[in-house]
């Protein structure tokens, strides 16, 4: 109690009360000293009786003047103000304590005894009407009743002598012990309350805190399921694989779009309810049953029926799910028809390409041969316009020549048939390999171009150090061969080479066999070396050259025969090695 009073630090709800209570007010201000005026106003002399009541009425309008000021500010302002403020109360209240104090001691002055215990009386009402209204403020109980006991038991000590009002005395003094400790017990549960109140107001408020935080929180969390389920049915609809989920007895239950639009439905609703079966072409009914008991995700190719009975070709594997207990099974199927009438277009365009391809290969070999049968027939038209035979040894001579180069022309023709024969077989991996001396390939493709290089003045030299059997495709080696020689001819006339020479050399290596056609053409230039095997990369004007034949070459080498073919500058030319493995 003490404790309380050394501080002035009152919630501000507790102050609240003590301001609001009109009522209190007018009967503890007003009231009560109208009713001590009407009750002494023929004892205590009229002047101080009316000082008495104005002093009264005056500090009541100061009071409710100051009231309504601090009402207005009380929730706002500093702690230090509101208690400045408090501070005024307390002493308008101390004052209206000393003018009860004052009343009091007249009637003491003036009043006989019965009217003095009279006036005991009346201030034990308000001394309990102070109770009511002050209380919620103990410092304004505590100065209230202390002031009053104080100055009119004082009085009654030194204006009287009686029994009776020493005993009032002791009385007034005891009831003070009393009653403050009461009033501070009124204080204590008014302030409990105001507490309990405050905190159950910041429980409410922490609670609707939580509440609309987590109201919040579900209502985002909804937003984002509903998103998701949009989303999930867009993905659904925007894709362009039919999926389809049907129930343990097969029926469909829902369709994407492109399954409606696939299976030419005029809406979902159409399609619901029905087998899937009924969707599937009768042939790959059984199928239909494999994929569905394959959980193995792998997909299998399945014909379709659209609903006005044309199959098309799918794509299709399917998944099991589980929903809401129910075993349900989803069925992703891509359409087919595009892609695959696009592989059976690539697959002819292929083709084509292969056999353009072809023709230029065959048209490019058939070019030296063509020419040595056109020069072998020449020849034996220049030999029967010039020579004249009419004797036997003539006839002889013609005979053996037109043999030989009967022979000749024989084997030209069997190069070009073997020719179209290799390009035939160009792309076949079964093709034969021939157990021939490794030379003899050389030698017969010499044969071919050895007119060409003789009427232009190119000499050729042999070193061959293999001469044994092997298994290889001589004739594509030969093609090769053949390819690389004109080559360097066709260098050697385009510069005008002095004394154009080709060397060739066979070796026997460890892991294969190697044969090194160089020139001495000067060879060819750094910047273009590695694109000479390139498809139709040529120096050469169209009429000359198409660019295939050291492609050809190194397609044949190196695809057919698991070989090598490389190209390198020498000193004064190009050397190019072939190299096929022994086996
Ligand atoms: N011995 C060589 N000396 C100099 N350049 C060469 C030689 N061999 C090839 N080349 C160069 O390599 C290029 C490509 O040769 P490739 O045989 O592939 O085609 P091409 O001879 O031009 O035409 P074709 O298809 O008629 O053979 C030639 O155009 C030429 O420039
Ligand atoms: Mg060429």
């Amino acid at each position: 109690m003490i404790k309380t009073l050394t501080v002035l630090d009152y919630n501000r709800e507790l102050i609240e009360l003590l301001l609001l209570d009109k009522i209190g007010a007018i009967a503890l201000y007003l009231a009560m000293p109208v009713a001590y005026f009407i009750l002494f106003q023929n004892i205590v002399p009229l002047e101080m009786l009316f000082g008495f009541l104005f002093s009264q009425i005056v500090m009541y309008i100061i009071r409710t003047n100051i009231t309504r000021d601090f009402l207005e500010v009380l929730f706002t302002e500093e702690d230090s103000q509101v208690r400045r403020m408090l501070r005024f109360q307390l002493i308008t209240i101390f004052f209206n304590a000393v003018l009860w104090g004052v009343a009091a001691t007249l009637t003491v002055m003036y009043a006989d005894e019965s009217l003095i215990l009279m006036m005991i009386a009346a201030l034990f009402i308000v001394f309990t009407l102070s109770l009511a209204v002050l209380t919620p403020i103990f410092h304004a109980v505590f100065i209230f009743i202390v002031t009053i006991i104080v100055i009119f038991t004082t009085s009654l000590v030194f204006l009287t002598d009686t029994y009776i009002f020493n005993l009032s005395t002791v009385f007034l003094l005891a009831y003070l012990v009393l009653f403050l400790p009461v009033a501070y017990k009124v204080y204590r549960v008014m302030l409990k309350s105001i507490q309990q109140k405050e905190e159950i107001l910041f429980l409410n408020y922490n609670l609707e805190l939580r509440i609309s935080d987590a109201t919040a929180e579900l209502e985002a969390k909804n937003t984002k399921l509903s998103n998701s389920v949009e989303n999930f049915q867009t993905l659904l609809d925007t894709t362009m694989e039919m999926i389809i989920i049907i129930d343990s007895n097969k029926i469909i239950i829902d369709i994407n779009r492109a399954g409606v639009d696939l299976l030419m439905a005029k809406s979902k609703e159409d399609l619901l309810g029905r087998r899937l079966p009924d969707f599937v072409d009768d042939k790959d009914r059984q199928k239909l049953s494999l994929i569905m008991n394959n959980n193995s995700g792998e997909a299998s190719e399945l014909s379709m029926r659209k609903i006005g009975g044309e199959s098309f070709p799918t794509l299709a594997n399917s998944q099991n799910v589980v929903q809401k207990g129910k075993r349900l099974r989803i069925i992703t199927m891509q359409d087919l028809t595009q892609i695959q009438q696009k592989e059976r277009l690539l697959l002819q365009q292929s083709r084509m390409a292969q056999m353009g391809e072809m023709l230029s290969m065959i048209a490019h070999q058939w070019r030296q041969p063509l020419g040595a049968i056109s020069s072998a027939i020449f020849g034996i038209q220049t030999k029967l316009a010039t020579g004249k035979y009419d004797n036997r040894d003539s006839n002889e001579d013609l005979y053996k020549f037109l043999n030989t180069k009967h022979k000749r022309i024989n084997e030209y023709v069997q190069f070009l048939s073997t020719t179209i024969d290799d390009f035939r077989n160009f792309f076949k991996p079964d093709k034969k390999k021939e157990l021939v001396m490794f030379e003899s390939t050389i030698g017969r493709a010499l044969l071919i171009v050895e007119g060409s290089l003789t009427s232009h003045g190119i000499d050729v030299a042999y070193t061959f150090n293999v001469n044994e059997k092997v298994e290889i495709f001589q004739n594509e080696i030969m093609q090769v061969i053949l390819n690389i020689i004109k080559n360097s001819e066709d260098n050697f006339i385009e510069k005008g080479t002095k004394n154009p020479k080709i060397r060739i050399e066979t070796n026997k290596m460890p892991a294969h066999y190697e044969i090194v056609i160089s020139d001495n053409g000067g060879g060819i230039s750094e910047h273009i070396i590695d694109s000479v095997f390139e498809p139709y990369f040529s120096t050469k004007d169209e009429k000359n050259g198409s660019g295939l034949g050291l492609y050809m070459s190194k397609m044949m080498i190196e695809e057919h025969s698991g070989g090598l073919l490389q190209v390198e500058n020498t000193k004064d030319g190009v050397a190019f090695s072939i190299l096929i493995p022994h086996f």
